[in-house]
């Protein structure tokens, strides 16, 4: 579609306004009420170069494009020192429409990515440690951003670094040694691993000795001793069930599972490298890398023991993907907390002389809390995410038996819409942002929610059902003159440029919202103006912007990893 900053910014650029035209191109605002236009210049950093009031400016530029022939523009208009344009709507109309109706679900696709690999590593849960809600955070982000810039033509690597090393995992090993019954690990794999687990760390809270035996298990794996390899191995495998369980449910899968178990392979490379570097120094019989310069604290390589630390297997990963893929950019969709963690690992790939440490990202998201009390974490309890995509789906489905509605498959819409509402609120504030999870707020389906966003494409749907319509081919959309039309036909217009700002800022709420808008966007449309009326022209031209609003909801709702249902 045509860049109309770029049309606006060459007019001004025309006139020697005594400014660069990038330098217009960025000055151009979209105004904060539909009243004002479609686009705003301020004329105030031409004040000083012009040696006139900025209104005054504003003034004769409008005069001066009044002249001009008007292809794009309706009129400009001066409000004090902002120049205001308002686009021909006729124009916009046909353009964003019969753009939509031609390229269909790939209306917003492009290949600038073509020939880059972003690494994406998300999800990256721990073994035998639950798959809990927080986790649910860097599962459902890194999985929208992936599409994102899949959409955008690049290749992605999503990589779900599995914790399956670490100290934890003697701690796990050392209690099972303890306490361990086969029959229930069997039957209840995480919850009965990550009793174990609690149960160690309270009782070695009190005892220091029970946590160097932990570290010695986890010593003895580093070295290979059987029967530790063999239990850490079915620790394992008895985890990867149920992470699987809860991939299916999310829909969400990965192109490769290397963990940290994996990359600890080529940890004796690192140390060799880092040593030949001059990087290493001995502190109380650990190896660390001081990074004092910036005031960051030292990173300890080697602990004490001799084992290896996690940021040592993060320096690993990364000089490791690097090789393998290349990427042009390496992304870490991590919580906020390993912030410092972050900061240590990069630099410490620039002490070593990596470059590509500058594409390396932490993409932090805030925290998850709980509003309903009963699911809160209790000492020891955790709030399982099985559970609670499960309760979505059930909740679901009691609200769709309520309703007056012809689904076919209850199951599967309420599957579609339960998910997609947990989903959905995951994505809709800014990843940042601590936010409290909450049920009610997450299945309203007049709130700003996954099941509004859903039932107006199911609405939209039904529409083009009763009209007998699937495809619709271009046409001149000459009789949509409401003002509700416009605004409509509008937000569909900026939904591709929100998906390459959504790319710049690993911000997927940018989607999210742009759906949102036009979902109430929709709905006003809908509820103001009569589809099926008499004059087949009118008739058809309203068909085609429910057709366009349909495609566009359900683009926007696949970035986001949601599926759409044809009724609810
Ligand atoms: N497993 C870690 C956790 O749950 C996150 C790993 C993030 N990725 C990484 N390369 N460090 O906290």
């Amino acid at each position: 579609m045509r860049d109309l900053k770029e049309i606006i910014a060459n007019k001004l650029c025309d006139m020697d306004l005594g400014i660069e035209k990038s330098a217009i191109y960025k000055l151009i605002e979209i105004p904060p009420r539909d009243d004002m236009g479609d686009f705003s210049f301020p004329c105030f950093s031409l004040a000083k170069t012009l040696r006139k009031n900025p209104a005054l400016i504003a003034k004769e530029i409008k005069e001066k494009l009044e002249k001009e022939e008007k292809t794009y523009f309706e009129k400009v208009e001066n409000l004090n020192a902002y120049l205001n344009f308002y686009i021909d709507r006729k124009f916009i109309q046909n353009e964003v429409l019969n753009e939509i109706l031609e390229k269909k679900e790939d209306y917003g696709r492009s290949n600038m990515g073509k020939g880059k690999t972003i690494v994406l590593d998300f999800s990256s849960v721990n073994i035998a440690k639950p798959f809990h809600i927080g986790h649910i955070r860097s599962t459902v982000i890194g999985d929208a951003i992936r599409n994102i810039f899949n959409f955008l033509g690049y290749k992605t690597v999503a990589s779900n670094y599995i914790g399956d090393y670490g100290t934890q995992f003697g701690t796990m090993i050392a209690a099972y040694k303890l306490w361990g019954d086969d029959d229930k690990l069997n039957e209840n794999p995480i919850k009965e691993l990550l009793n174990l687990y609690v149960r160690y760390n309270n009782e070695a809270a009190l005892n220091e000795e029970m946590m160097d035996v932990a570290r010695d298990e986890f010593k003895k794996l580093e070295e290979g001793e059987d029967e530790s390899v063999r239990l850490w191995s079915w620790f394992k495998e008895i985890s990867f069930k149920e992470f699987d369980r809860v991939y299916k449910l999310l829909d969400i899968d990965f192109d490769n599972y290397d963990g940290e178990s994996y990359h600890s392979e080529f940890i004796p490379a690192v140390i060799k490298e880092l040593e030949e570097k001059n990087l290493l120094v001995e502190s109380d019989g650990a190896k660390i890398i001081d990074l004092g310069e910036d005031d960051l604290p030292p990173a300890i390589i080697i602990k004490s023991n001799g084992s290896s630390a996690y940021i040592t297997r993060d320096i690993a990963t990364a000089i490791n993907r690097k090789k393998v893929y290349d990427f042009y950019e390496n992304l870490y969709v991590v919580a906020t907390q390993q912030n410092l963690h972050f900061r240590q690992l990069w630099k410490i790939l620039e002490l070593m002389g990596y470059d590509f440490y500058k594409d390396c990202k932490h993409i932090p998201f805030g925290m998850v809390s709980l509003k309903d009390k009963t699911l809160s974490t209790r000492k020891g309890q955790v709030v399982f995410l099985e559970d609670v995509l499960n309760k979505a789906i059930n909740k679901t489905k009691e609200i769709m038996k309520n309703r007056d509605t012809d689904i076919e498959d209850i199951d599967k819409t309420s599957r579609i819409v339960g998910i997609g509402a947990v989903k959905f609120q995951e994505l809709y504030n800014n990843r940042i942002k601590d936010y409290v999870f909450d049920w009610d707020e997450l299945l309203n389906f007049e709130g700003e929610t996954g099941p509004y966003v859903q039932y107006t494409y199911a609405r939209a749907k039904a529409v083009l059902r009763k009209a007998g319509v699937e495809e619709m081919t271009s046409m001149d959309f000459s009789l949509l003159n409401s003002d509700e039309e416009f605004i409509l036909i509008k937000s569909l217009r900026s939904f591709e440029d929100t998906i390459v700002k959504a790319r710049d800022r690993y911000e997927p709420s940018l989607i999210s919202r742009k759906i949102m808008e036009i979902s109430q966007n929709f709905n006003k449309f809908y509820n103001s103006s009569k589809i099926m009326v008499d004059d087949e022209n009118l008739k058809n031209q309203r068909l085609a912007l429910a057709l366009a609003t349909s495609v566009v909801i359900k683009v926007g709702l696949s970035l986001l990893g949601i599926k759409t249902v044809e009724k609810m």
